[in-house]
This record gives structure tokens, C-alpha cells and sequence, in this order.
């Protein structure tokens, strides 16, 4: 299955920025809630995860928003993440890359702060907790885990309802009908959990200060505190 991911991701790496805003009709608020959950003075040198960075969109938006942050980009697809090389190349030794599946690996190095956009729910939802608690053991105390995320509807009824709005507001806005494709091909491979399933796994695994800075149809921003 994580091959399948892989190959998908890598398959769509070039092609992936440009249709971004499109595929997220609420792009800019859904990236915008991720970065406002972050806790901390811009200025401080906080030291940053991005869980499935991708060709490093969320991380761009953390480094801009925290121009001293030291961020750790992991995925398993590792065209995407040469993507993130590029986008990075300027900046230094602020930014790293390591090319590993985070469902299976252990987190390692300590962090203020563990993101993650539109990843975590590929896993399984035993996995997608599994990497809640090893977030919650790598934070330092004040730490935070911010998950931008898609999430599935409450009910059969109502995931298809924003499946369907998704779908229709994506042509609005002028989504390709080949991007939206290869979305939909993606999109085979998700496992999403309900925003109010993942808060609780939150809360029983030690975080605090759960709760959801922002929803929109299948998209989601949700946070908890060390
Ligand atoms: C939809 S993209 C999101 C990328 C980026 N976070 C963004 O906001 O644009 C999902 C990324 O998660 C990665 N991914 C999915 N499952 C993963 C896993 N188990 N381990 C590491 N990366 C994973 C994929 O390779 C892909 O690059």
C-alpha cells in the first residue's frame, strides 16, 4: 500500500504545486489556520517536523511565518521531496530532507512543533495514532502537533455530500479535468478518519488544548498541546 503511495506522489511530483490551489479550493484559509495554530513568537528559532512535507508547500509557509525555524521534511515519495530540495536550496542548513515512511519509522529528534497537510490520512487509523503518540514523545513540553488534513463526514450521507461539493467547487474555480483525475486516482488511497474520531485519540494520548481551528467540506485543521 505505502508503495502505491509512493509511486502516485511520485508520478504527479512536477506537475503537483500548480494544481494545488485548485484541488484546495480553500487553499489559502486551510494553509493560513495551520500556520496561525503555531503558539510561538515569530522570532523564535523553533525546530519544526513536517510529517509528508511533499515538495515542501507547508513547510514553505512555516519557514516564511518563522524565518529562524529549523524544519525536518519527511516523505516517502522521494521525487516530491526532491522537490522540496529545490524549493530549499537557498536556505541552508535550516532545512533538511530525509526520505522515510513515518507510518512504519520511529520519529526521532525532539521538536516544538510536529505539522503535517494532507498526509496522515493515507495510514490506517491504528497508524494514524501510532504517529499522534510518537509526535506527542518527540514535542517538548509546550509543544505542538498541527494536522491540515482531509477527513472523512460524519456520516455515509454526509461524506458524499462534501465529496460532491468538493468535486463541484474544484470545476468552479477551474480545476483541470486531468488534474482532477489524478486526484481522484489519489484519492483511492485514503483512509480518512472523522475530525471527532481523531480529537479523541488526541486527547487520550496526552495532548491538551485539543481542538479544530478550521473545516471546509473534506479538509480539516486540527491541533493539541504537550
Ligand atoms: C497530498 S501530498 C501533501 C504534501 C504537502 N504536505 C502539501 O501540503 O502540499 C501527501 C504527501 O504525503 C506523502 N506520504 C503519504 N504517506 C506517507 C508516509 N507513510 N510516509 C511518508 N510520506 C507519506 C506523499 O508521498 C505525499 O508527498
Amino acid at each position: 500500500m505505502q508503495e502505491s503511495i509512493k509511486y502516485a506522489f511520485d508520478r504527479t511530483a512536477e506537475t503537483y504545486d500548480r494544481a494545488r490551489r485548485k484541488l484546495v479550493p480553500c487553499f489559502d484559509e486551510f494553509y493560513r489556520a495551520a500556520i496561525d495554530a503555531l503558539p510561538f513568537a515569530r522570532d523564535r528559532e523553533i525546530t519544526v517536523l513536517d510529517l509528508g512535507a511533499g515538495t515542501g508547500l507547508l513547510s514553505a509557509f512555516v519557514a516564511f511565518s518563522y524565518p529562524r525555524a529549523r524544519i525536518v521534511m519527511v516523505d516517502i515519495s522521494d521525487e516530491m521531496l526532491a522537490q522540496a530540495r529545490d524549493r530549499f536550496a537557498a536556505g541552508g542548513a535550516r532545512f533538511s530532507f530525509e526520505v522515510a515512511d513515518y507510518g512504519v519509522g520511529q520519529i526521532t529528534g525532539r521538536y516544538d512543533a510536529v505539522v503535517s497537510a494532507l498526509s496522515i490520512h493515507h495510514l490506517a487509523d491504528e497508524q494514524k495514532r501510532a504517529v499522534y503518540a510518537q509526535a506527542y514523545a518527540a514535542l517538548n513540553e509546550g509543544g505542538i502537533l498541527v494536522n491540515a488534513d482531509q477527513v472523512r463526514g460524519e456520516t455515509p450521507a454526509l461524506e458524499a455530500r462534501n465529496h460532491a461539493m468538493w468535486l463541484k467547487r474544484a470545476r468552479e474555480i477551474g480545476a483541470s479535468e486531468p488534474d482532477l483525475r489524478a486526484a481522484l486516482e489519489r484519492m483511492k488511497f485514503d483512509r480518512t478518519a472523522t475530525v471527532a474520531e481523531q480529537l479523541e485519540w488526541l486527547r487520550e494520548i496526552g495532548f491538551r488544548e485539543v481542538g479544530v481551528a478550521y473545516r471546509n467540506l473534506i479538509f480539516a485543521v486540527y491541533s493539541g498541546l504537550k
